[in-house]
């Protein structure tokens, strides 16, 4: 498995000119960000978060040298506020999104490039949720028509949907879609996408199966009552996100709860994005809640 933490670099910039002996790392993926912390920040404590057991299990063992030093919990940080101390961090991290684990594990059903079942739970264990493969069954076509607009910004979200519920094929798996996707996009256009033309319905699904963006406005709702200093990190990837991010933070901004410390969204370098592809969306904005 390999780790490319999006943006480390930045993120430890913003860690460094703050208290950081408690650092909560809200989505720990693989756990670059927390080794991160680990290594450059000798006297802290991490406590790293995810909704995803896997990670939780793969990260605790990849990071056990470091002790007592690092915890993991698997929790949601939608229910953030149900974790106790939570008020007593002085830096809480979110990348948000999908990890590489996730992504190149085709039994999880996140990848348009492997087989797999059409899942895309983050978790499993989790029975509010239903499978990309459940959501394609029971939602109407002007409901996936939907999905697929909003959360991937799809131009052929109509016609998608309409295919999907012709098909007398049942869609199981990820190659089903793949290939009805690309039995219903035109030739000339996906060879002009300069991209998987199967990528924004994937995308779409996977934040619609995990309630991504509901999830986000709960965390920003608890983050937005804290009293404490407290630095906010913030790495997205969709322009969802990173506007209900930034309209959060003009909101507490603006109710004096603390400063900006990013008036224009950070990105990622040219290198970082040569050397990783998943960097290229990339956007960082951070906040500092002051004491009141
Ligand atoms: C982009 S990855 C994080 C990668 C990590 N920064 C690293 O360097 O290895 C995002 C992670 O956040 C987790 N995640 C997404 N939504 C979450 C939520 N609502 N609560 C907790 N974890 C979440 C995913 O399961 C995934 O493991």
């Amino acid at each position: 498995m390999t780790h490319e933490p999006v943006m480390l670099n930045e993120v430890l910039d913003f860690v460094k000119k703050n208290s950081h002996s408690r650092i909560l790392d809200g989505t720990l993926g693989l756990g670059g960000y927390s080794e991160g912390f680990l290594k450059n920040f000798p006297d802290s404590f991490v406590l790293g978060l995810d909704r995803d057991q896997q990670a939780i299990n793969f990260a605790r063992e990849r990071l056990k040298i470091f002790g007592e030093r690092f915890a993991a919990v698997h929790k949601n940080f939608g229910e953030l506020e149900n974790i106790p101390n939570i008020k007593s961090f002085d830096v809480y991290a979110f990348d948000l999104g999908v990890s590489n684990m996730q992504i190149t594990t085709p039994e999880r059903g996140f990848s348009f490039q492997n087989d797999g079942p059409l899942d895309m739970r983050m978790n499993p264990d989790d029975e509010s949720l239903l499978t990309a493969r459940e959501v394609l069954q029971r939602c109407d076509e002007r409901e996936l028509a939907k999905i697929f607009w909003d959360y991937g910004e799809e131009k052929f979200s109509r016609q998608i949907a309409a295919a999907i519920k012709k098909s007398r094929k049942p869609l199981n798996t990820t190659s089903d879609l793949v290939n009805l996707i690309r039995e219903t996009l035109p030739q000339p256009v996906q060879r002009k996408m300069g991209t998987h033309p199967a990528r924004r319905v994937f995308q779409a699904l996977r934040i619609y199966v995990n309630n991504e963006t509901q999830e986000l406005e709960n965390l920003l709702k608890t983050l937005g009552n804290f009293h404490h200093d407290a630095l906010i990190i913030f790495v997205s990837y969709h322009s969802i996100e990173d506007r209900l991010v930034k309209k959060n933070f003009r909101e507490w901004q603006n109710e004096n709860k603390g400063k900006i410390l990013t008036r224009h969204p950070l990105t990622p370098t040219e290198f970082e994005i040569s050397q990783n592809y998943r960097a290229r969306s990339a956007k960082l904005r951070a906040f500092f809640i002051i004491r009141y």
